[in-house]
């Protein structure tokens, strides 16, 4: 199939920063291996997630509880070797980053592996961690909302901030990282109009996944991309279906992302 979208020059945390002030989506996708690195890169996908996510969705476990340092550090290698132009966002696993001095050590080596940037799940109680990733050379991607390292005490994967004083809590963390310097935010499964009101405050782009279309940008897991998931979330999409091959599926996420036609209101918390 023909590109129509190649991505022309590396993208960097200003690339993304200069999208948000124009008002242009941006693309994100979670993936975890070389080639389909290389195909995000031909497709346009502007920054690569590789997410902690792959505890479930190669590794077969319920949750990403028990996804290590090790399982990050292979699959980042593997993406930064077959992508150079897209931002590759690394995750730090669940209790790798509980103190700013663990942070400090792991979010090193995912930095050393490949990645341009980390990204942790939490509110404010990491303020201090990101200033000091921050202050010392590390962006640092947040994530809020339904962070599935908590599960556990969410008790299931369930949409976060649909009560007032939890939106409230969230907005106030998003406010909060970003002072301490946080580059990119990740909201996932909350409220449309709670995600739309962030974006519109706060100076960072948002990501959203289940957080409407009212967010910098998307992004979906590579899995439910193109339909490998058994049970897909609400807010995800089969791309395949509508298209003949894997490239295009890939290329018709990105082009509908752009476009604003993905997501819809069907795949959106009210
Ligand atoms: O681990 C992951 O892939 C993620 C995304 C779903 C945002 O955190």
């Amino acid at each position: 199939m023909a590109y129509t979208a190649q991505l022309e020059k590396n993208i960097s945390i200003k690339s993304l920063q200069n999208l948000k002030a124009k008002q242009e989506k941006f693309v994100t996708v979670a993936l975890y291996d070389a080639p389909m690195a290389a195909m995000a890169e031909r497709c346009g996908v502007q920054a690569v997630l590789v997410g902690d996510s792959l505890g479930m969705t190669v590794l077969g476990y319920k949750d990403t509880l028990p996804v290590t340092m090790e399982h990050m550090i292979y699959h980042v290698e593997a993406v930064a070797r077959g992508n150079h132009k897209s931002l590759i966002i690394g995750d730090l696993p669940f209790m790798t980053y509980a103190t700013p001095q663990q942070a400090m050590k792991n979010a090193t080596r995912v930095m050393q592996a490949g990645a341009n940037m980390v990204k942790l799940e939490g509110g404010r109680w990491l303020e201090e961690t990101v200033s000091m990733l921050s202050e010392r050379g590390i962006p640092v991607c947040a994530h809020l909302g339904l962070t599935p390292q908590s599960v556990n005490k969410f008790g299931g994967f369930r949409v976060q901030g649909r009560e007032k004083h939890q939106a409230n809590t969230i907005a106030e963390d998003a406010y909060r990282l970003t002072e301490a310097g946080a580059d990119l935010l990740v909201l996932e499964c909350v409220p449309a109009k709670l995600a739309a009101t962030i974006t519109s405050t706060i100076a960072i782009p948002t990501i959203g996944i289940g957080a409407g279309r009212n967010t910098d940008a998307q992004v979906l897991v590579i899995n439910d991309i193109l339909g490998l998931t058994e049970m897909p979330p609400k807010f995800s999409k089969n791309f395949l279906i509508e298209t003949d091959d894997i490239p295009s599926a890939l290329q018709k996420f990105v082009s509908d992302v752009r476009e604003g036609h993905f997501p819809e209101d069907q795949h959106s918390f009210q």
